[in-house]
């Protein structure tokens, strides 16, 4: 299938009670790996690029790759970049032919964040390009994106209502509890807060920082109404892991790359499967 936007893949979410996967993929196994199990589980799935990713494989690159492995399935996938703060690359990517981008203007004050999501809202549309912006701080580091805890603000739910209709995103990233990276401790997520948020607005919501949530948690969030499911530290931490045991195996007649780096394709596999059950997004492609 051709990539499909982000507002078209969380378009039943809310109705139908379950999260769209969003995986955060750094090159061709774990990419391919979470492709593999969407299909396997009929799930619609987000694959997400960090501007970091974006620019250590390429951006046209990644929007080939992907695009390749979408036209190869029957299922929904779209290609989204997550997190995104240079409005030159932002520009880049929808001109590229990502489905989504994040706007992450999260550092900005209420007004400036709604100018700057409203500007990109006006380019991407141009293209079909869905938008994703952030009202609130999420906590925690993801690449370039540090905020620590006494920078990390949770969304004020009383200036949802003005800022999805000041510039009709498609989604919107919501703080309420969880951080980017591995938790210290057991994150505490604000559950009612979130109740308020999704009885102010329609728009689809995200939840960034999904590494290491428990899994009632996501399944209350989800009851509540989260439409989407951000996870990249541990497929990241996977992947790496399995670096580190292919050099740990490596054999001086075992010459062939696809012999260690399959282990990637394989663990991410698995990983995406679980989280998929969890969402409850398989067989809702
Ligand atoms: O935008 C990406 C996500 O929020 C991933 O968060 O790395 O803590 O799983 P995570
Ligand atoms: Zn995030």
């Amino acid at each position: 299938m051709s990539l499909v936007t982000l507002r078209e893949i969380l378009r039943d979410t809310r109705q139908k009670k379950y999260a769209v996967p969003a995986f955060n993929f750094n090159g061709y196994e774990d990419a391919q790996g979470m492709i593999n199990s969407a299909l396997k589980m009929r799930s619609p799935i987000i694959l997400m690029a960090s501007m970091g990713a974006v620019k250590y494989i390429g951006l046209k690159q990644t929007a080939g790759m992907i695009r390749g492995m979408a036209e190869m399935v029957d299922i929904p996938v779209c290609l989204h970049l997550d997190h995104g703060t240079d409005m030159a690359l932002l520009k880049e990517a929808v001109v590229a032919g990502f489905t989504s981008v994040m706007i992450d203007a999260s550092k900005e004050n209420f007004e400036k964040n709604i100018e700057t999501t409203r500007k990109v809202v006006d380019y991407a549309g141009k293209f079909g390009c869905s938008v994703e912006a952030e009202l609130g701080k999420i906590g925690g580091r993801e690449e370039h994106i540090v905020a620590d805890s006494a920078e990390s603000a949770l969304t004020d739910p009383a200036i949802v209502p003005e800022f999805v209709e000041k510039t009709n995103v498609d989604a919107l990233a919501v703080a309420v509890g969880t951080a980017h990276g591995f938790y210290k401790s057991t994150p505490k997520l604000d559950f009612g807060r979130l109740e308020d948020i999704v009885g102010l607005t329609g728009c689809p919501l995200v939840l960034h920082g999904g590494t290491g949530v428990p899994e009632e948690d996501f399944k209350k969030c989800i009851r509540i109404g989260m439409s989407k499911i951000n996870v990249g530290t541990e497929f990241k931490a996977a992947y790496a892991g399995a670096i580190r045991d292919a050099v740990g195996n490596y054999k001086k007649d075992e010459l062939d790359p696809r012999t260690y780096l399959k282990h990637v394709k394989e663990i991410c596999e698995k990983i995406a499967d679980k989280k998929i059950k969890l969402f409850g997004a398989d067989g809702k492609a």
